[in-house]
């Protein structure tokens, strides 16, 4: 297998093996939390940019699974569909296709930011999102299943060239599959085709509407949470994933509890933390920048998971023996030379986040030989910018004063 070449993953025919993993992009439009203008601008130069695939940044496909970033993608709601139609006319235009990635935040998130009590498969508090959620009934699952059969079908109505299912970073589904996060004892719960049935079951109900259109999963193969995520179970669950008839796995890891697991970096970015993430975010000013200096104090000797580069490599590698159908890897992956190896050892394609939000032309650069390697320094910065503001590159740097939220 080429890197630059058309070639068809997951069902879907890509441009080059270089795809733009899902990125929350913080510029969904307020009104309909479909996709804004500068959204669509934003897709489009990728698109034009040789990217060989687009994977949009999650969308919610329920009111109670929003999530508790400023200006998230929805799916739910019908005035958004002009937008989405316009977003993927002019992304094909420009020559990518695009796939909707699909989430429900579960208990990652806050009841207060979605103005009902978050659900879960089993009642329990998040590191970061510290109000309880409650646990599912079974009237809640089949709820969520047809709210994720419903955003399958429009993504298809909206003319998108697939959906990727969001499996992993510690989300609804990632929890339902995970011996960490479910603890159920019906039939949702207790073995691994228990944890699945609700994935099952939404692919199926799916299949009756869209047929054979091409369905995604992205999976965290790993976290570091206990009971949770390891890449033997991950085989496993890869296997049923496949006998369920999904098209394309992207290998990933970690859940937001996790810390920088998911996007690995070599300190905690203490600058941007005591900038963007509440509640440390909004103390006075003087205690802020006292804090922030105690905590650059620690922050060395906090240890970080490694390796720093190609991260989910092996986990994937690990699935492939197991499984046939086509598989992605995310993470840590920035070097050119890399990534044709990866593809030549068989994994269909490579995806990037940081590179791309770095500079969104990187695989124009790549393709072109003007570059061989991403100049993201892998800060992290970018992580803790949509925690109040749309994406964008930091460099590692955090330019003071910050205006306050809604301030021009
Ligand atoms: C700003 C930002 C937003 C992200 N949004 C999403 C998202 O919407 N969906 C998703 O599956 N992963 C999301 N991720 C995780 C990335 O897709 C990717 O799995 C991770 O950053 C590792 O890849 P990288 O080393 O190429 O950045 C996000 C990461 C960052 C930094
Ligand atoms: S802020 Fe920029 S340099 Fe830092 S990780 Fe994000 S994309 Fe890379």
């Amino acid at each position: 297998m080429e890197l630059f070449e058309n070639c068809i993953v997951g069902k879907i025919k890509v441009r080059d093996r270089i795809i733009r993993s899902a990125t929350h992009d913080g510029l969904a439009d307020p009104s309909h939390e479909g996709p804004s203008e500068e959204l669509i601008r934003r897709y489009v130069f990728m698109a034009q940019n040789d990217v060989g695939c687009i994977i949009q940044g999650y969308a919610i496909v329920s009111p109670d699974g929003r999530s508790n970033y400023p200006r998230c993608l929805g799916f739910f709601n019908p005035d958004s569909a002009p937008m989405y139609r316009k977003l993927v006319e002019r992304v094909h235009a420009a020559g990518a296709p695009i796939v909707a990635q699909l989430a429900h935040c579960g208990r990652q998130t806050s009841s207060k930011a979605i103005g009902v009590k978050k659900i879960a498969p089993t009642a329990k508090r998040h590191l970061l999102y510290p109000d309880k959620a409650r646990a599912m009934t079974p009237e809640d699952i089949r709820r969520v299943e047809n709210d994720f059969i419903s955003a399958i079908v429009k993504a298809k109505e909206y003319g998108y060239d697939g959906v990727q299912l969001h499996l992993a970073h510690g989300y609804l589904l990632h929890d339902f599959i995970s011996e960490n996060g479910n603890k159920r004892k019906d039939e949702y719960g207790g073995c691994t085709e228990n944890r699945l049935r609700i994935v099952k079951e939404i692919i199926v109900g799916a299949r009756k509407k869209v047929g054979d259109y091409p369905i995604w999963v992205k999976l965290s193969a790993n976290d570091k949470r206990s009971k949770g995520m390891r890449t033997p179970y991950a085989v496993e669950v890869a296997k049923l994933l496949e006998k369920y008839g999904v098209d394309a796995i992207e290998v990933s890891c970690g859940s937001v509890q996790d810390g920088m697991n998911t996007m690995r970096s070599k300190r905690f970015p203490m600058d941007a933390i005591f900038a963007y993430r509440e509640p440390v975010a909004s103390l006075p000013r003087v205690l802020n920048r006292v804090t922030l200096a105690l905590a650059k104090l620690v922050n060395p000797l906090i240890p970080q998971p490694k390796p720093l580069e190609l991260f989910n490599v092996p986990a994937a590698y690990e699935i492939k023996k197991a499984v046939s159908l086509d598989l992605i890897v995310v993470g840590g992956i920035t070097d050119v030379a890399d990534m044709k190896k990866i593809v030549e050892n068989g994994v269909s394609a490579v995806s990037m986040c940081r590179p791309f939000i770095c500079e969104p032309n990187f695989a124009r650069k790549l393709k072109e030989g003007t570059a061989t390697k991403s100049r993201c320094i892998m800060c992290n910065c970018c992580g803790l910018v949509i925690e109040k503001e749309p994406t964008r590159c930091l460099m590692g740097k955090v330019h003071y004063p910050l205006k306050k939220r809604g301030e021009e």
